[in-house]
């Protein structure tokens, strides 16, 4: 089993406007809502692909329905620790004239220790049923920004395999744990390891690094210059999939959701990397916030290209 951990959901409320006039009045043309989480995503795209998949993380009462209905949609199986507030809401102005996004985001709800504690608690606990564990995006103030370190620490002592997707601090001490599998994307590369550039390292050297040091797996995703993969003996770079983008929400976690697929299959990590690519294309070719499904994925496994360079 495949346990994902959201404990950052946000509620996407696009805003269309012909024109941003900032400081003036502004009249919107037409809305739109949509629940995000980062794990939701890779349940789902993991649950398209008919793979055994559980979400967990932090809920909201007030509006967490939102959150229920969209895995209920889905299918996707449940089992959140629900906390007294609201999902925060990211609002995204965007200015169809020049097609600039402007976003302004909510911190989220205070979490308290207690429920720090307990989800740590139900952590353990499920831990003993899943075969990978996959941590991802940001966490909400009131979480120490070593919950990710934590669990990785104790998902290694029960032997379950680790993906950690996230950025900044939360990412740079999950590292000194080991996990199996990282996917900085370039920016969040960048910022983990501004050291080693500005020592003068260059990404391949940091990677290999990275990979000496006891983590099996780092993905690095370009956008649209596509991704790598580097293992012990290898470095794989796939090109993009020849294919038009209509929406970039939820590209590196359908990757994530595409490796994990592989890592439980038991594939190599060319395969990783070619689930990977066909599982962020089937996602971004569909509009807005459609993700993979099961036949996207086969339909563009074939076309992704995969160069070894060394
Ligand atoms: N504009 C694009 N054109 C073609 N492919 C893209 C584009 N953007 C993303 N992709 C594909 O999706 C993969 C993941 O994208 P990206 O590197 O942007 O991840 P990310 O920043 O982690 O995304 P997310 O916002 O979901 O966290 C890329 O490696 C590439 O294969
Ligand atoms: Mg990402």
């Amino acid at each position: 089993m495949i346990l994902t951990l959201t404990l950052n959901p946000c509620i996407d409320k696009t805003i269309y406007l012909d024109q941003l006039e900032v400081g003036s009045y502004n009249r919107v043309k037409s809305t739109r809502e949509d629940l995000a989480g980062k794990g939701l995503n890779v349940s789902i795209v993991l649950n398209n692909l008919n793979e055994d998949t559980l979400c967990k993380g932090f809920n909201f009462k007030s509006n967490g329905h939102l959150l229920d209905k969209l895995l209920n949609i889905h299918h996707v199986k449940y089992d959140f620790l629900s906390l007294e507030g609201a999902i925060r809401t990211n609002i995204k102005l965007f200015d169809q004239s020049c097609q600039v996004m402007t976003e302004v985001n909510e911190a989220g709800p205070f979490v308290p220790m207690s429920a720090v504690e307990q989800l740590l608690k139900d952590m353990e606990n499920a831990l003993e049923h899943t075969d990978i564990l996959v941590m991802s995006g940001s966490i909400p103030p009131g979480v120490p920004t070593d919950i990710y370190q934590r669990l990785i620490r104790m998902a290694n002592e029960k032997q379950v395999k680790t993906v950690l997707d996230a950025a900044g601090e939360p990412l740079f001490l999950g590292l000194l744990e080991k996990p199996y599998l990282i996917k900085p994307n370039t920016l969040e590369f960048n910022q983990a390891f501004r050291k080693e550039i500005e020592c003068g390292m260059d990404t391949l050297e940091i990677a290999r690094q990275v990979v000496d040091s006891g983590i099996p797996y780092l993905c690095l995703s370009m956008g649209e210059e596509g991704a790598m993969l580097i293992d012990k003996e290898h470095v794989y770079r796939a090109r993009p999939l020849p294919l038009e983008p209509k929406g970039l929400t939820g590209a590196g976690d359908s990757m994530v959701a595409g490796m994990c697929y592989a890592i439980q299959k038991h594939f190599d990590s060319a395969d990783m990397l070619r689930y990977a690519m066909a599982s962020a294309g089937g996602s971004i070719r569909q509009e807005g916030t459609l993700l993979s499904r099961q036949e996207d994925i086969d339909e563009l496994l074939p076309l992704v290209e995969i160069e070894t360079l060394s």
